[in-house]
């Protein structure tokens, strides 16, 4: 597959309106994507939980325009209009205008919403991207009606990927694979695709609380982020050990060995977290409440011998990892000792979704 494969044939029929929507869940890396190349390739592989109750719903709505010079678009959340989302939009539209050559024929109508609060700090690109990236195949597929479910589902995760990286990781399935790994026989740094092998019950419903530390904007920006990796003294040596533990991870989720598991996954939001403490310039994205609630965590595990961990995203806020037989005390344990250090008492409580993601609507 390459990116020639996404342009599409001639197309014969013309289309004046219509109206999609899609529904997408966001998700958790568990081996972290950080660092990019031109085009949106990543450095190396990741892998990534999808999950259940964080979504973004978006209706695209589309009506033929007189002239085809430029892109045309309104961008609205919860019903407010959102010029400054569409900057963002502007450059997925330039970057996948040659995979759908319809772009400039239509002025866009684009409403979103997300089921967790916009100033959550919880990322909504991921989710965002992947809904959009859905509608706008939907339109495609009224052009070319013979286009098959994989194709759909992976063209909507190739348009994503250039959205939003991890956008493309939303788009099918609850374990998802992005960029090309040695062992992982159709992977690719052009979409997600299903986790191929076999994973142990130890990981079904797995669940997930996402506590707040931190609302506010992020203080950078993923793209700058991903940046800081070029140059970055020790870039080479990570991008080794992502495949490295991406190696190790198959091995884990056939065996349902969740000490190994718990070591890899706080090991990648830590080195994640490394390299922009040791980038640059140099940022500090932990809270001291992220650290608090870390220490909570290993004195609850070394003291109750519980599977609970944690992972991070390029931010404060803390994911907290547990299996599904250990909801009730892990809940209670989350209530009593760790909601103290969330902004405004703020969690929300999400799973991994076994079959529950994207929905057309
Ligand atoms: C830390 O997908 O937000 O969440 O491609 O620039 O939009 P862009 O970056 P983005 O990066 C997410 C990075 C991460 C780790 C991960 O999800 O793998």
């Amino acid at each position: 597959m390459t990116e020639q494969n996404f342009i599409p044939k001639p197309f014969a029929k013309t289309v004046e309106n219509g109206s999609y929507t899609w529904s997408s869940p966001s998700n958790i890396a568990l081996v972290k994507y950080w660092g990019k190349k031109e085009d949106q390739i990543p450095e190396n592989p990741s892998i990534s939980f999808t999950l259940n109750n964080c979504k973004t719903t978006t209706t695209l709505s589309f009506v033929k325009k007189k002239t085809t010079n430029d892109f045309s678009f309104d961008v609205f959340l919860d019903g407010e209009k959102k010029d400054d989302f569409k900057p963002k939009i502007a450059t997925f539209f330039k970057r996948i205008e040659i995979y759908l050559p319809f772009l400039k024929d239509y002025h866009f109508k684009i409403e979103t919403s997300n089921t967790f609060p916009h100033s959550s700090g919880i990322a909504s690109s991921a989710s965002g991207m992947s809904a959009l990236a859905l509608c706008l195949m939907s339109v495609e597929k009224e052009f070319l009606e013979d286009i098959s479910e994989d194709y759909f589902n992976q063209k909507a995760s190739f348009l994503a990927r250039l959205g939003s990286g991890s956008a493309c990781r939303s788009i099918e399935g609850d374990l998802i694979v992005w960029g090309t790994h040695k062992e992982i026989n159709k992977s690719s740094n052009l979409f997600g695709i299903k986790y191929p092998f076999s994973v142990h019950e130890n990981f079904k419903h797995y669940q997930d609380t996402i506590l707040l530390v931190d609302k506010g904007e992020k203080q950078v920006s993923s793209t700058v982020g991903h940046n800081l990796m070029h140059k970055h003294p020790f870039a080479e040596r990570r991008f080794e050990q992502a495949h490295e533990n991406m190696s190790k991870l198959i091995s884990i989720f056939e065996t349902g060995d969740l000490d190994a598991f718990i070591k890899i996954v706080e090991s990648e939001a830590l080195t994640l977290h490394a390299m922009m403490m040791t980038s640059m310039p140099y940022f500090i994205l932990m809270k001291p409440n992220t650290l608090e609630i870390i220490n909570k965590i290993w004195t609850y595990r070394a003291q109750t011998n519980s599977k609970i961990c944690f992972t991070l995203d390029a931010g404060a806020n803390v994911h907290v990892l547990y299996p599904e037989n250990e909801k009730e005390s892990v809940v209670e344990f989350i209530k009593n000792e760790l909601v103290a250090f969330c902004q405004n008492e703020h969690y929300i409580s999400d799973q991994i979704g076994f079959g529950a993601n994207q929905i057309q609507l």
